[in-house]
Formats: C-alpha cells, structure tokens, sequence
C-alpha cells in the first residue's frame, strides 16, 4: 500500500505504478496528459515539492511521502489569475499542453515573482507547445506573474468582428477540465489495442488467436475474418485495409493485422503478445524511384503510379528559349511528423438500438461517420459521431486511424471501447507530409520578369493514398508561386512505396514547392541584378494578373502591401533572406466545398450548431464574434456546440485553411436571418435559423478563359535574418489575411506556423529504415522555448469582399515562407546554395 499526498488530500495505491497511469486512470485527475509518455512533451507536469516533474517518468512508490500538485489544487486565486492571463494574451489554442505549463509557469513564479522572458523561456523549455511557437505563452506567463503582484488588466475586451476575444473555452483548456478523448471513462468501458507487424512490407500466412481469446480479461479478438462490412477505405481511393488479413500483404509498418479488446490497457497488451502472426517478410520500395522501377512488384492492382498532374499555359519551350537568364535546381525535401501533441483516441459506445456512437478528435465528424459506418456493415443513420477537444492536428487527424477500430471492437463486444495510440504507435500510423522530389526550372528576362516555369514533381505517398493526389495537385498549383508567370509546363507524378502513407499536413504540398520557386528566384534575381525584394515585388500577383494557372488575382489580392510591409526590416538586416507565399483557401478545384451552420434560441441563447471541428484554430471564438456583431448580440448570449452529427449540420472537414471563411460566412448568414425577425432571443426561444455557404470553384483544366480554382487566396511575404553565431535571429511575417475576425488569434495561428516552419527548415526529419519510422518524440527535431527567434507579425487588412467580412484562411501559409528565407539568410551568409531539407551546415545541423 503506498500512501500519496496530492491536492492537499491522502490517496492510497494498493500497488505500485507508473505514476501517471494511475493519476488519470485510477484517480480520475485528467488535466495532466499523456503527449509521448516517454518524458519529452511535458503535458503530464506535477508537481512534487514544488518542483516541476514529468509523471509518465515516475511511479507511485516513488513519489511516496512528497507533496504533489496538479492544476485542480491551485487555489481558485490562482487559477484565475491563470485563466485570465492566458486567455489575454492570446495563448490557448489546441490546450492540451496548457495544464503543464500552468505548473511549470507556477514553480518559476513561486521561486521568482517577476521573470525575465530569458527565465521564461528555460522555465518551459521542457514543453512542447505545437501550436502557438511558445510566444503567446511567454507573454501570458509574464501577464500571470504581473497579477499575481496586484496588476490589473484592461476592461473586458469587445466581442465583434475584429476584437480580440479571449478564447472562449480558455477556462476548460488551461484548467484541464475539458474533455480530450483519452480523458472519457464510461460504465463497463473496455480498452482497445491494435497489432501490427515489426516491418513494413509482408505476406500474412497466418494469425493465431486461440491464446489471446482465452486471456481471461479479453472480451474480444478480430481479425480480417471478423469484418462486417467495407473491408477496405479511404478519401479518394479505397486502397487502405481496415485489417490485413491471411494471404494478403502488409503496405506499412502501421499496417493492423489484428485488434483486441480487454478490460485493462495492460491485459489488452498481453493480449497482443500472445497473438502469433506467421508472416513472410518482403523487401520493401523505400523509394518512388525504386517503385517506378521496371520489375518492381505493384504495390497496387493498379501499379504503383498513383496520379499524374499535368498543367500547360503557354508555349514554354518557347519562352525558355526566349528568356535572358535561366535557372534549373533540384530540390529535395524529407517526410515529417505533425507531432500533434494528443495522440489519436476513440471512444465507441453501442447503444441499445443497434446503433453505435463514437467520441473522437478528428478533423470532420461526417467523414469519419461516412467510413465508420461503410466499415461497419451500417447505414450511416445508425453511426452518430461526437466531436470532443482536439488536441492539434494539421492535417494528420483527416485519416481515420482509431475510429474504425473502436467502433468494430464495441460493436463485437457490445461493450464500450476506448482505443488511443501510444506516441510510438501514433508516430507508426498517421500520413505524413509528403517527400518530394521537384526539378525546377525558372526563367525571366534580362529586366527580370519572369517568363517561365517548367517543373517536374515527384512525391511519395507511401503505403496508401489519403489525400496524396489532391496534395501532389497543389504542390504542382503553387509551385509557380504568388507571380504573374505566363508560361507553366508542369508535370507531377505520385507515386505508392513502402513507406508511411503521405497525406494532408499544414500548407499541403505548397512548402515544398515553395522552397524551389523562391530559392530559383533569388537565382534569378543575382542575374538580372536585382535585389531579393525587388525581383518579387516586380513580378508579385496584383489585382487583375493572372497566376500560374490561370486564376486573375481578385480585388482582395494585397501580396505587394507585405512586401511593402517588410521592406524596411529586409533593408535593415543585410544578408536577410525573404520568401513570398500564397495559399488557397477551401479545397475547390471543382470539388464541393460548403458549409452549414444552424443557430437555435435555447435558453435564452444563440446555440450555434455546426459540425466543424476546432482543431486548435479557435473557431468556436470566431463564430461567436460573428454572431456577437451580425445580431448584435453580446458573448454571452451566443454558445457553440460540439460537433455532433445528431445535432450539429455538416460543415465539410477543417482543412485547407477553410473553416473561418466558410463556416463563419454560413454563421453570419444565420446570424442575419436571426437578426432580421428584429425580435429578442426571449421572443425567438425554440426558433431555428440557418446558414448555408458553398462556393463553386473550376477543376484544374478548366477550359474557361478565367478559371476559378479557389474561392480565395492569402498572401504573404517572410524575412528571416542571423545573429552572429549563424543561428535565426528574427522573422518579420507580413500576411494578407484579408480581415482578421480576431487579431490576437490570428498573430498567435501565424507565430505558431511561422515555428512549425523553422522546424521544417531547420531541425525536423522523419529518418526511416527499410520503410520504418526510427523517430521517437524527441528525436523528431521540435523546436522549444528558448530555440525561438524574435517573430513579429505584421496583419494587412485590405479585403473588399463582404464573405465573412473579408476573411481569408490563416492555418497554413504561415509556414510556407519560412523555409525558403531561412534557405536564403544562410546562402546570403556562406554563399552555399542549400537544395534539401532540413538545412545542413548550419549551428542546428551540420549534416
Ligand atoms: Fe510525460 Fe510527455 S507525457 S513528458
Ligand atoms: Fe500547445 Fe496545442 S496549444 S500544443
């Protein structure tokens, strides 16, 4: 019997374990998380004695006798001090590394009331924060330790469009009260576990689960033999086997052969130790070049060319032939982790009526409820989906990758499931971004305009498609860059391997192409005698130009108001490095792309209704300031629901930085038509008003003179400059966002991005052997505290369009510029041109 101290009060472990495990699992004390369980991430800080520690690292014996702490025991003064300042400065997004931090910010602050932003950032250079690039928390850690003197802040902020609303979940996220998945517990609830093999390509012969099945904690084991329905699955192509089953071949090494269902996550790993899999392994294509080779086994029946994009305006060989100066790289850039910092859960619950409700994170519930019900042999009816806190997912959260497996244990069991993935596993199993290689070549005139551009794109997907083809597709769309370019030959090939899957992740295929059209233009710049800033600024996409596909630039287009913006950082910094960006907003490219959002009078409040998730981004906030000033309405008559498809009406996924634009013009829409009946939410009690707002767009290859392949672009121009000892010194980010509902959120999404991008251009790389992810949590290359440059962040406001008061999206092309600057500060340093990520031969990486 061990004896805790925690809170202030006594609890008792009749055995000894790990100590986090038995804080979340046995006593309930879910604010503190489990990001990577293995010491790197800091989301399960305690503290003990006042110190702050890692609980995935400890056990119960060992923390016998000393005091523990965790956000539930701060006094009510201190949390909401916490909650005020974080939620002032802007500093929550995801959340699910909020309640750490508070604890680490509350050690510093105990031992030092008033740190510098240096001690600051020592303070919390244990946590990874994937969202915010750390510099809203500083500032809210610096805000926290000024009210705990006495401080005061400024009046309650205003709620309208353009106000910088805190979060309004700000208290539920930075005191750990609000509900991740991983944090559900229900009645009778079994835990999920999934196997799969040590290598990334083989032949199942055969899988034996005679000795798992007679655990005695194991109320079930399926195998392919055991699927209901849809044995296979997928966003635009059915490719990816829900399980692999005997005389099939595993395409990964997070490929699942086997799912087990237990009533402790202990007994379900022993479990899966007694499941005995006799396989033949095979040699595995690591490479698109090795998978396009002649003989090489197809991976697929339809071989292992996934998708070819074609893109032709102008005569190209003409103009190449024509221009003054020409430049032809080859450039390469490596797969990454999202390194979200909430691995992937799902809690499915059978119902009494046959139908099955399943609580998850992911990026859209209807899509998850599309799959899940196909794999599950159900009409769609019969599956309802829940959306809960997301704890981060750039893209890597699209996929399913839990859902359909609790969903098919439950169903087998009859049982609530629980399914999340260790860090190890998550790291296993989600795509990733793709690694491209890009043949560019980039030609202008003697006067500098460009006049040119052929591009060869290969990209591998990996073992599955996941949205591989609509990525290589924007790759191939941006990789002309925001520039008025008149001739594009581009051909983009993807291709199947071994690998891990690629799919969606943060800017979508645009940051490795970026690295190729800005780095060729910097080229191109030194032979026709131009600054950096100069050959963008005379080649930019203005108002009226066409765009490398033949898009006209629209009235909100405000790339030259960023270049302007920076000119005079770039011109302070000698041997700055700049890079220019666009971005599309909505997934277009002719594919649906709507949303809907419904606002009912419940209680004397605007219930928004919308199945768009927050992933981090603060949608519930924006939505809220949408109604707040279309139907003059204060913050605290407006909530938004969770997502939920029993209740909410689809919104499409949140993806391609779209849902500000288009759930917050479908919101408006409501919003207008409940303001106009003129009445009082008294008067309007019961009363349901919708919004609706889609936006057709033209495929790639539309024959029409001017195309619309997206419904709006944002635009944005990065300078990046050194310090003397060649580390990143600062980054200067001016960004076309068209409107900004809410400021502060948009600066911290752009900081946050801007840091994702450092990573990728700095420090990040996904090393794999025959096909197998060797990276664990710390070993991915994330940034933290006291790695971060200054990062100023400059909001051009200029949009006349009146969709959503002119916002354009903001969550990708933060990180798109950052590379190529960061490329071009080191090049513009030692003269060497750097062709491949991450960067070598620099302080953070010398090869
Ligand atoms: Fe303990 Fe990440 S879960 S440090
Ligand atoms: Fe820090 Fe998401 S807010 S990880």
């Amino acid at each position: 019997m061990y004896t805790l101290d925690l809170n202030g009060r006594v609890y008792r472990a009749t055995e000894d374990m790990n100590l986090l495990e038995f804080l979340r699992d046995y006593l309930g004390i879910t604010s503190l998380k489990n990001g990577c369980g293995e010491g790197s991430c800091g989301a399960c800080t305690v503290l003990v004695d006042g110190a702050s520690r890692r609980a995935c690292l400890l056990t119960v014996a060992g923390v016998e006798g000393r005091r523990l702490l965790t956000v539930e025991g701060l006094s009510e003064r201190e949390k909401d001090i916490f909650v005020r300042a974080f939620g002032e400065a802007g500093a929550v997004q995801c959340g699910f590394c909020l309640p750490g931090l508070v604890l680490s910010a509350k050690a510093l602050l105990d031992q030092n009331p008033a740190p510098s932003v240096r001690e600051i950032r020592r303070a919390i250079r244990g946590h990874i924060c994937r969202c915010t690039g750390y510099v809203k928390i500083e500032q809210a850690i610096g805000l926290a330790s000024r009210l705990r003197s006495g401080g005061t802040l400024p009046a309650g902020a205003a709620a309208g469009v353009g106000a910088s609303l805190p979060r309004v979940e700000v208290r539920d996220k930075v005191l750990g009260t609000g509900r991740y998945v991983d944090d559900l517990r229900v009645e009778g609830m079994l835990y999920g576990a999934v196997l799969r093999l040590p290598c990334a390509r083989a032949l199942v012969r055969s899988i034996d689960t005679a000795a798992a099945r007679s655990h005695p904690e194991v109320a079930a084991v399926l195998t392919a033999a055991d699927l209901p329905g849809a044995r296979r699955w997928g966003f635009i192509v059915k490719d990816w086997p829900v399980l692999v089953g005997p005389g099939e071949e595993t395409r990964y090494a997070g490929d699942a052969v086997a799912l087990v269902a237990a009533s402790s996550r202990r007994a379900a790993r022993e479990a899966l130790a007694l499941i005995r899999v006799v396989y033949a392994e095979r040699p595995p294509l690591t490479s698109p070049e090795r998978a396009l080779a002649v003989g090489a086994p197809a991976l697929h029946p339809g071989g292992n060319l996934l998708s070819t994009v074609r893109i032709n305006r102008g005569d190209t060989t003409a103009a190449l032939a024509r221009s003054v100066h020409v430049v032809t790289n080859r450039y390469r850039t490596p797969p990454t982790e999202h390194a979200f910092l909430e691995p992937e859960s799902a809690l499915a619950v059978p119902e009494a009526d046959g139908r099955v409700t399943v609580h998850t994170g992911s990026q859209s519930v209807y899509e998850d409820r599309r799959g899940i019900a196909a794999i599950l042999g159900l009409p769609e009816a019969m599956v309802r989906v829940v959306g809960r806190l997301v704890g981060g997912a750039f893209g890597g959260k699209e996929d399913l990758s839990v859902q359909h497996h609790a969903a098919l244990l439950a169903q087998a069991c009859d049982r609530p499931v629980k399914l999340t993935l260790t860090r190890r596993e998550s790291i296993l199993v989600h795509p990733k971004r793709h690694a491209m290689e890009l043949e560019l070549t980039s030609a202008c005139d003697a006067a500098g305009r460009l006049t040119a551009v052929r591009a060869r794109v290969v990209a591998d997907t990996g073992a599955y498609a996941s949205l591989g083809p609509a990525v290589l597709e924007r790759a191939c769309t941006h990789i002309g860059g925001p520039y008025h370019v008149p001739a594009v030959d581009v051909t983009g090939q993807l291709v199947y391997t071994n690998n891990p899957p690629a799919g969606a992740f943060r800017g979508f295929g645009v940051p490795q192409a970026a690295l190729a059209c800005e780095t060729n233009l910097d080229l191109l710049a030194e032979k026709a005698g131009l600054s950096p800033w100069d050959i963008r600024w005379k080649n930019a996409l203005e108002p009226g130009l066409t765009g490398a596909c033949g898009q006209v630039a629209d009235a909100g287009t405000a790339l030259k108001e960023t270049l302007l913006a920076v000119r005079e950082t770039f011109e302070a910094h000698p041997g700055a490095g700049i890079a220019c960006a666009m971005k599309n907003t909505g997934v277009g490219a002719g594919l649906p792309d709507g949303s809907r959002v419904e606002i009912r009078v419940e209680n004397g409040k605007a219930v928004v209704l919308t199945s768009a998730a927050c992933v981090g981004q603060g949608l519930a906030t924006v939505l809220t300031q949408i109604v707040c000033q279309t139907a003059q309405l204060p913050p605290e008559a407006v909530s938004v629901a969770a997502p939920d498809t029993a209740q909410t009406p689809d919104a499409g996924t949140t993806t391609a930085s779209r849902q500000t634009f288009f759930t917050g013009e479908a919101a408006r829409r409501a919003a207008l038509a409940l303001a106009r009946t003129g009445a009082s939410l008294a008067d309007l009690e019961g009363s349901t008003f919708a919004g609706e707002y889609c936006h057709p767009t033209d495929p790639l290859g539309s024959s029409k003179a001017a195309p619309v392949h997206h419904a709006a672009y944002g635009y944005a121009t990065h300078v990046v400059w050194l310090d003397a000892a060649g580390r990143v010194a600062g980054v200067t980010a001016a960004h076309d966002v068209g409107r900004a509902v809410n400021p502060r959120a948009v600066e911290g999404q752009l900081e946050g991005g801007i840091v994702m991008g450092l990573g990728y251009a700095l420090t990040e790389d996904f090393p794999l052997a025959d096909g197998v992810p060797q990276a664990r949590f710390a070993t991915l290359g994330l940034l933290r505290s006291t790695d971060i440059p200054d990062i100023k962040v400059i909001l051009v406001e200029k949009n006349p369009d009146p969709t959503c008061f002119g916002a354009k999206g903001v969550g990708e092309i933060a990180g798109i510029p950052v590379a190529p600057a960061v490329a071009a500060a080191y090049r513009r340093r030692d003269g060497k041109l750097r062709l491949s990520l991450p960067l070598t031969g620099t302080p953070y990486r010398r090869s």
